[in-house]
């Protein structure tokens, strides 16, 4: 089969990783790097590190409103699959490279691949929800991490096409861990394993409210352990607006690269985010992670009590943190799979 993937944003690339390995083994692959994400530790680094092959269409479509950037990513790709025609077309996640990629091939009627479909915050302020719960219905198949996710697809009407395949990003977090003895990362940045806290925030619905983006930052400010603090550029371009100093005990550093953030994640004491990919990441290396958001998709590592949700407005950061602490008793199923999903979606696909 002759599958077009299309890639934008940091969490694709990782994902990319294995699953683009294991289908050039039997498929016929090509990439569509949208631009979505541009600086080189957003994106080139991920593609040396990991060994991703180079896009073969790179479209420089970069940031923009939400329409604007959706829109110009739609008319790019579609005109790369027309040019192309390929069989299928392999979308990851819920970014906006994800629902252009999704709505460009729906509109050619070529077949749609979602990885990690079935995913649900029920929030649909934000614009992944949406982005998601969109692909997810324009989708032939839908790859999903867990079996909760399969089930909410079968609350929505779909039943077709969906194949509990595990989380690709385990694939890669299990490829690396077996290759990391020390954690030279944190010896770089004077660290001792779980003397630290671990602290990412990127997604609008946090960053663009003034107070709820201070309320946070005043909480990091507070915790028991010294804070490092991995900087989105997104959050970086709002504390600079916003002109918000960071305290002695919060270190922010640039984006670092994958095996920098395992490392980081590994050694913590806990992880505090509002990203997706990182609480799954915690969970894999058995970090405990406090969530600043009033939901979640990746339900089941809250209910296995090793994330737990802080409201980003009203929460007691200090005592989620506390608590937090206490799950690295709790029991560690392996819920997302064995890490081998790339190897099924390449099977699944192969299929037909
Ligand atoms: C996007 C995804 C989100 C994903 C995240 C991972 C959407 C709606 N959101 O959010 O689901 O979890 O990526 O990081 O698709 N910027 C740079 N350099 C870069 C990339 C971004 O400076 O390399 C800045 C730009 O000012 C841009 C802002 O960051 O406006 C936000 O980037 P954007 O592409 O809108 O989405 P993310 O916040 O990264």
């Amino acid at each position: 089969m002759r599958i077009a993937t299309i890639v934008g944003a940091r969490p694709q690339f990782v994902k990319a990783a294995p699953v683009s390995r294991a289908l050039r083994r039997v498929h016929s692959e090509f990439l569509i790097h949208t631009g979505q994400h541009y600086d080189d530790n957003m994106s080139a680094v991920f593609f040396r590190e990991l060994g991703i092959p180079d896009p073969e269409f790179t479209l420089g479509i970069g940031s923009g409103q939400h329409g604007a950037q959706t829109g110009a990513m739609l008319a790019a790709i579609e005109k790369v699959l027309i040019s192309e025609r390929p069989d299928a077309v392999l979308v990851y996640g819920d970014t906006n490279s994800t629902l252009a990629g999704a709505l460009a091939a729906a509109k050619l009627h070529i077949p749609v691949a979602h990885v990690e479909a079935g995913l649900r915050s029920f929030n649909r302020s934000m614009p992944e929800e949406v982005n998601r719960v969109i692909t997810d219905h324009l989708s032939s198949w839908l790859f999903t991490p867990s079996a909760l996710s399969a089930e909410q697809l079968r609350l929505e009407g779909i039943t077709k096409g969906v194949h509990i395949v595990g989380d690709v990003m385990l694939d890669v977090t299990s490829e690396i861990l077996k290759n990391i003895s020390a954690l030279p990362f944190l010896d770089t940045l004077r660290l001792k394993r779980g003397g630290y806290i671990l602290a990412t925030l990127h997604r609008a619905e946090t960053t663009d409210d003034d107070q709820r983006l201070m309320h946070i930052i005043a909480a990091l400010s507070n915790l028991h352990l010294p804070v490092v603090f991995p900087v989105h550029p997104r959050t970086a371009g709002r504390m600079r607006e916003l002109g918000i100093a960071l305290p002695p005990s919060i270190t922010a550093l640039p984006p670092v690269g994958y095996s920098e953030m395992l490392q980081l994640t590994l050694g913590a004491d806990v992880v505090v985010t509002d990203s997706g990919g990182l609480q799954k990441e915690a969970y894999f290396v058995s970090t405990p992670c406090v969530t600043m958001r009033t939901e979640t998709e990746w339900k089941e590592t809250v209910e296995l009590g090793w994330n737990r949700l802080c409201d980003p407005d009203r929460g007691d950061l200090l005592s989620c943190v506390s608590l937090a602490r206490s799950s690295r008793s709790l029991s560690h199923p392996s819920i997302y799979g064995d890490g081998d999903a790339a190897g099924a979606i390449t099977r699944i696909l192969a299929d037909g």
